[in-house]
């Protein structure tokens, strides 16, 4: 295997493996069979994000909150349980889809059509199970931790913005933007979420001989009665990744590395108080076909001035003939820091603005929900 081979080649002390696919295949048990260091979890603790079927029972097992759901293995038994929903049908490809493997509808034909289209191969394997979902109503956040299966370390909150269009309109994508901290999460909240949602999920998993981990990622539903899982990721989370990290001030290595041998106990995870926002930049046509090969001007001394006070990743990039061009749907991080939402939104739309990128677009209101509650402050 050439990750191993290259691992055992180069002394490589500790391996971080970041996407998802790559956790649910396996890759952090053959490494770890090697000797070898990992952050992130086995297959089958990465089930949390590779199956919702399985993050769906499990809940059931630990008393996690979360919406009421039924499992379907055909077209079939789906169409029937729809009669067992309201409006708007909540339908989930059971595994990874990149993000866009949920349907939400209210109409019964076209959620008729999407299990169609799911049981029919859209999502080639995921969707060879569906789950339908009771539709939760709140304001979504995310909170994160870092566990090694048994000690459990709380590592930040954030909100993303899933939809393409302003306004969270249109279909979902793998993010738009994002800012962290969310200060919707209160301390009490988060308490809750500690209590309620990660600590029975780690403890269950530990339990059941699946000790998970690595970062776990809670997509959470605000609602009435309180929070509820909507569903786990088993990595950062792309742009959360790239707030959370703008933010924190301990050490990631010896964070990670503290969690791959098992021993987080009283290791600390300290971030600054800032507010981090960052505004994803796509290729038109995302999260169809995006377009392909458009220059982009960075104006890198324009969106890097004041110090520094905005960072642009890049994430679907390459060089053609000595040329910026986009290379993928979402192209850039444009990521800046500010005392509070709003601040940070103004920087990093500074930045965003001195960029030229003629065939690409973004969301003009990251942060919306905070930046009209501090305008109501
Ligand atoms: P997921 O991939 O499971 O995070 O779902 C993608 C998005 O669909 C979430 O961020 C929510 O906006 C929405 N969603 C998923 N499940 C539900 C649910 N049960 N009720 C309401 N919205 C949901
Ligand atoms: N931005 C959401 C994700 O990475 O899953």
């Amino acid at each position: 295997m050439q990750v191993a081979a290259f691992c055992a080649e180069r002394a490589i002390g500790l391996v971080v493996i970041g996407p998802e696919a790559p956790l649910v295949d396996g890759l952090a048990d053959s490494l770890r069979a090697q000797g070898v260091a990992v952050f992130g979890p086995s297959k089958l603790a990465a089930q949390l994000e590779g199956s919702k079927a399985f993050t769906k029972e499990l809940c059931d097992r630990a008393g996690i909150p979360t919406a009421g759901y039924v499992r379907a293995t055909s077209l079939e038994q789906a169409v029937a349980a729809l009669d067992k929903f309201d409006v708007p049908y909540v339908l989930k490809a059971d595994g990874l889809a990149a993000g866009k493997g949920v349907v939400i509808t209210e109409s019964r034909t076209e959620a008729e059509a999407a299990l169609t289209d799911m049981f029919g191969g859209q999502f080639g394997a995921a969707g060879a199970e569906v789950v339908i979902e009771e539709c939760m109503v709140g304001e979504e956040a995310s909170f994160f931790a870092i566990t090694d299966g048994t000690n459990i370390l709380p590592f930040g909150t954030a909100q993303d913005h899933k939809r393409v269009g302003e306004g969270d309109e249109g279909p979902n994508t793998g993010g738009m933007g994002a800012y962290s901290p969310a200060p919707v999460l209160t301390p009490e909240l988060q308490t809750r979420v500690m209590e309620e949602i990660i600590k029975p999920t780690v403890e269950t998993m530990r339990a059941e001989g699946m000790a998970y981990s690595g970062v776990l990622y809670a997509g959470l539903m605000l609602t009435e009665a309180g929070p509820k899982l909507i569903e786990y990721n088993c990595r950062f989370g792309d742009p959360e990744c790239q707030v959370l990290m703008t933010r924190l001030t301990s050490d990631l290595a010896k964070i990670m590395l503290a969690c791959a041998q098992e021993a987080l106990d009283g290791v600390e995870a300290n971030f600054s108080p800032a507010t981090a926002m960052t505004v994803v930049m796509a290729a038109n046509g995302y999260p169809g076909t995006p377009a392909k090969g458009g220059a982009i001007n960075l104006g890198l001394a324009e969106a890097l001035r004041d110090g520094g006070a905005a960072k642009v990743f890049h994430a679907g990039t390459a060089m053609k003939d000595g040329q910026l061009v986009a290379n993928g749907g979402r192209v850039l991080n444009v990521t800046a820091k500010g005392m509070s939402v709003t601040e940070a939104q103004k920087t990093a739309y500074g930045a965003v603005d001195a960029i030229d990128f003629p065939s690409g677009f973004c969301r003009r209101d990251i942060g919306w929900r905070e930046v009209e509650r501090e305008g109501k402050c």
